[in-house]
């Protein structure tokens, strides 16, 4: 019989199931309140605009032969453009060149790691940084460096080396904190000094429920070099928290000389993406896009509420949670000699509530790092008012009893 794991690619040794994709195979389990995994609200997908887009599509039949023939590589042609004018409208001025499309901005950041990594390469990342993008990273087997939360230690990143730095700088996952006008500006700093890249993954830059926006690194870089084509940053954008992830459209932006050699990638992996979602979506992004973001915005923007007022109630001193002015998370922060991964195993044994360990959002060689054995991250984005309640006050019932045992 064949012995499959003598087969497996070095790479495979870092590649490890996500404990979030584990979690969400229990989302059908009955009892279990998840305030674990962050799928946006399927309640706020728009269901009608996408039906008449359908039907609008299959009526007419030169559309329907595009939307089952094979997509460019790069993307349909007028969902890049749509693209590349609603970012220069949102103030990063581009083109469609500059623009390709992806399956997903997951694998928008698969492709950037492609293009940038060989193995042993430094990646710097933000820790805690977001699970799917440190496996993806994973598998071109980097050496991490993290990019210290507090910017005025960045000036020891100068030293580090790396390919690029990876960073969600708005309402981060999972954190849920957003990085300031002048953090960015640094960080652009840091990549003009050093040559290394910036990734700016914006998933989540649409949904902002309070607080002034801040520039995209993106937007801040074409300013400071007065085009796109010679900046260090490439940015990744999805639809998938604002019109719906089975689409799985999303994109990067950046040169258009780096932008051609990843669609030789695309080319590489899966030729294209879907013509017919891609369709599809731009019929609903044209006329419904405003409408999405309002409706997901006045949404979650009532659950983080909510949470955070449960917190306040259910939490026992010591115990402290960051105030996300946007996205799908809070990230909470135990006293420090608290095991979150003990903890969250008990709150859904003991009290069948489902949420994340911090550890999961540390990369390999971070364990030592501050927060990774005592933080959690919780997300607001599908849990009402009620069982939110019900579901903090059992993880403070948690707390308590931890704090007790620990005395
Ligand atoms: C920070 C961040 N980036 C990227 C993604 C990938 O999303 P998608 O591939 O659906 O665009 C997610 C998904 O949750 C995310 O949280």
């Amino acid at each position: 019989m064949t012995d499959w794991t003598t087969l497996y690619a070095t790479r495979m040794q870092q590649v490890v199931a996500s404990d979030i994709r584990e979690r969400i195979k229990l989302l059908d389990a009955k009892q279990i309140i998840h305030l674990g995994g962050g799928l946006p609200d399927p309640a706020i997908f728009p269901y009608d605009a996408l039906a008449a887009a359908s039907q609008a599509i299959w009526a007419d039949p030169v559309r329907a032969r595009t939307a089952l023939q094979y997509a460019p590589s790069e993307g349909h042609g007028p969902l890049r453009s749509w693209i590349a004018a609603h970012m220069t409208a949102q103030g990063t001025p581009c083109t469609v060149d500059n623009v390709m499309i992806t399956n997903g901005s997951q694998q928008a950041l698969d492709f950037i790691a492609r293009l940038l990594l060989s193995p042993g390469d430094t990646a710097m990342v933000e820790i805690p940084s977001f699970i799917g993008a440190l496996r993806a990273f994973d598998a071109y087997e980097p050496r991490y460096v993290g990019l210290p939360v507090d910017a005025a230690e960045w000036d020891a990143a100068r030293l580090a080396g790396a390919k690029f730095c990876y960073v969600g700088p708005d309402f981060r996952n999972p954190t849920g904190t957003t990085m300031t006008r002048a953090e960015r500006e640094k960080l652009l700093d840091l990549a003009e000094d050093t040559g290394m890249a910036v990734v700016e993954d914006g998933c989540y830059e649409a949904l902002r429920y309070d607080g002034q926006a801040v520039p995209s690194l993106l937007s801040l870089a074409v300013e400071r070099y007065g085009d796109i084509e010679p900046v260090p940053v490439l940015h990744t954008g999805t639809f998938s928290k604002t019109i719906a992830p089975s689409l799985r459209i999303g994109w990067i932006a950046g040169p258009a000389a780096v932008i051609r050699k990843l669609v030789l990638i695309k080319q590489a992996a899966d030729l294209a993406t879907s013509a017919l979602n891609q369709m599809l979506l731009l019929d609903v992004v044209q006329t419904h896009l405003d409408n999405a973001v309002a409706a997901g915005c006045a949404a979650y923007r009532e659950r983080r509420d909510s949470m955070l007022a449960a917190l306040e109630e259910a939490m026992p001193a010591g115990v402290t949670w960051t105030r996300p002015e946007g996205g799908l998370y809070i990230w909470v922060e135990l006293p420090e000699h608290m095991d979150a991964t003990l903890f969250a195993q008990r709150a859904l044994a003991e009290h069948s509530v489902s949420i994340i360990g911090g550890a999961a959002f540390f990369p390999a060689g971070a364990e030592k790092l501050p927060g990774r054995t005592n933080s959690l991250r919780l997300s607001f984005s599908m849990i009402g008012a009620e069982p939110a309640r019900e579901g903090v006050r059992r993880l403070g019932l948690l707390a308590h009893e931890m704090v007790a045992e620990m005395a």
